[in-house]
């Protein structure tokens, strides 16, 4: 097992990493000093396959453990969804020192979080996230929230979990799509931050799709530590913490104009990352080569690297860049790349460039 430490002063917690973790989660609870008395929040995939496991383990800890399982799936992650928890928790019963723990990827991890940050004005809770992507990201940085009919993640908060733990035997029963997806955000983290890492994946790639132990392992404890030392330096994302969007303008803008269906959220990523990297090339001459090596890493992974665009999309698609949450003063922010693991925040880039890299991932 690895530990990452996250540290947030008071705030702070740890992040285990490997395998046979869930039969561990009561005793790893057992040490947080927390209430008898949780909600293990899942939803109907993941319920069936990985909920057991957790519930005995509480129960075996001495704790009262109650499941409360949602739909699977992005419409979960709505007020409806919220409503739903808390007449489940009240009916529980759950008291100021009970504690809620997140079992599933970046819906339930985002959705229960949220319900824990304000049910009864905060209880604590527990990340065991068992998707790739939350893993790696989601489920790490103490960002929680829920969809408006308006956009995306438009009500949250910041409600730091006391624990994540993530068992990679979960990983085995996750859809092949869905684990691609989350290698979108495993090599995000090589482009911003660690050339090292990025060189790592170029020569793992295979063993990683393969899902194997020890490649994931290093793999996921290092994306986790990266997170936690950028989420470290900037809890309430006022700077660097905007690193960790490279490649998210373009990516939830074409999220955004293909209403939220047509693509995984790793898939856009994969499309703004290729993207983003030519905008690099142009604004702050990342060498043509290190945009190869990108695009090729992505290419390998089977993740899509262009997009074929009419006229009228393509005005779609800065109309939804300028409504994201990273414009402020009407102007599209960018996170670009000098190089493979140097990245500068807060770019204002002018929309001819943006075209014209947008020319070049169309498909
Ligand atoms: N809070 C943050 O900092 C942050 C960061 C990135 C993404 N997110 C959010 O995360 C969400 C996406 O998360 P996701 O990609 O994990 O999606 P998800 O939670 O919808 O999971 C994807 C699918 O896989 C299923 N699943 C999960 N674990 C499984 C397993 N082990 N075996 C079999 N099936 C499994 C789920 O039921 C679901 O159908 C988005 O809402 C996004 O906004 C949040
Ligand atoms: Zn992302």
């Amino acid at each position: 097992m690895r530990t990452v430490e996250v540290s947030l002063a008071e705030r702070s917690y740890r992040i285990r990493v490997g395998g046979s973790l869930l039969p561990r989660l009561g005793s790893e609870c057992s040490q947080l000093k927390l209430g008898r008395r949780c909600a293990v929040v899942t939803d109907e995939r993941v319920g069936p396959l990985h909920s057991a496991t957790a519930l005995q383990s509480l129960a075996a800890a001495g704790f009262d453990p109650v499941l409360v399982t949602v739909p699977s799936g992005e419409k979960t992650k709505s007020l409806k969804g919220v409503a739903a928890c808390y007449d489940q928790f009240a009916a529980a019963r759950l008291e100021r020192k009970s504690f809620v723990v997140a079992l599933g990827g970046g819906v339930v991890g985002d959705l229960a979080g949220f319900v824990a940050a304000t049910y009864l004005r905060g209880l604590p809770f527990v990340q065991v996230p068992t998707t790739l992507l939350a893993q790696v990201d989601s489920s790490v940085g103490g960002k929680v929230g829920v969809n408006l009919p308006a956009g995306k993640n438009l009500v949250g908060a910041f409600h730091q979990p006391r624990l994540v733990l993530c068992d990679l035997d979960t990983l085995k029963t996750l859809p092949d799509r869905e684990f691609r997806s989350g290698i979108a955000e495993v090599i995000k983290y090589g482009i911003i931050y660690d050339a090292a890492f990025f060189r790592r994946l170029e020569r793992s790639l295979d063993r990683m799709l393969a899902r194997d132990p020890s490649e994931l392992a290093a793999v996921v404890a290092r994306c986790c530590a990266i997170k936690a030392e950028v989420v470290g330096q900037d809890e309430t994302e006022s700077g660097l913490r905007a690193i960790l969007n490279y490649g998210h303008t373009i990516g939830h803008g074409l999220e955004a104009i293909s209403s939220y269906g047509k693509y995984l959220h790793g898939e856009a990523i994969s499309i703004g990352q290729v993207a983003a990297s030519h905008l690099s090339a142009a604004r702050l001459g990342m060498p043509l080569q290190e945009v190869a090596r990108v695009q090729g890493l992505f290419e390998r992974a089977g993740l899509p690297v262009s997009v074929r665009l009419s006229a009228a999309q393509r005005r779609q698609l800065f109309d939804a860049m300028r409504l994201d949450k990273k414009v402020s003063a009407g102007e599209i922010k960018f996170v670009l790349a000098r190089g493979i693991g140097h990245v500068e925040f807060g770019l204002a880039v002018p929309e001819v460039d943006v075209n014209r890299a947008l020319e070049l991932v169309q498909g």
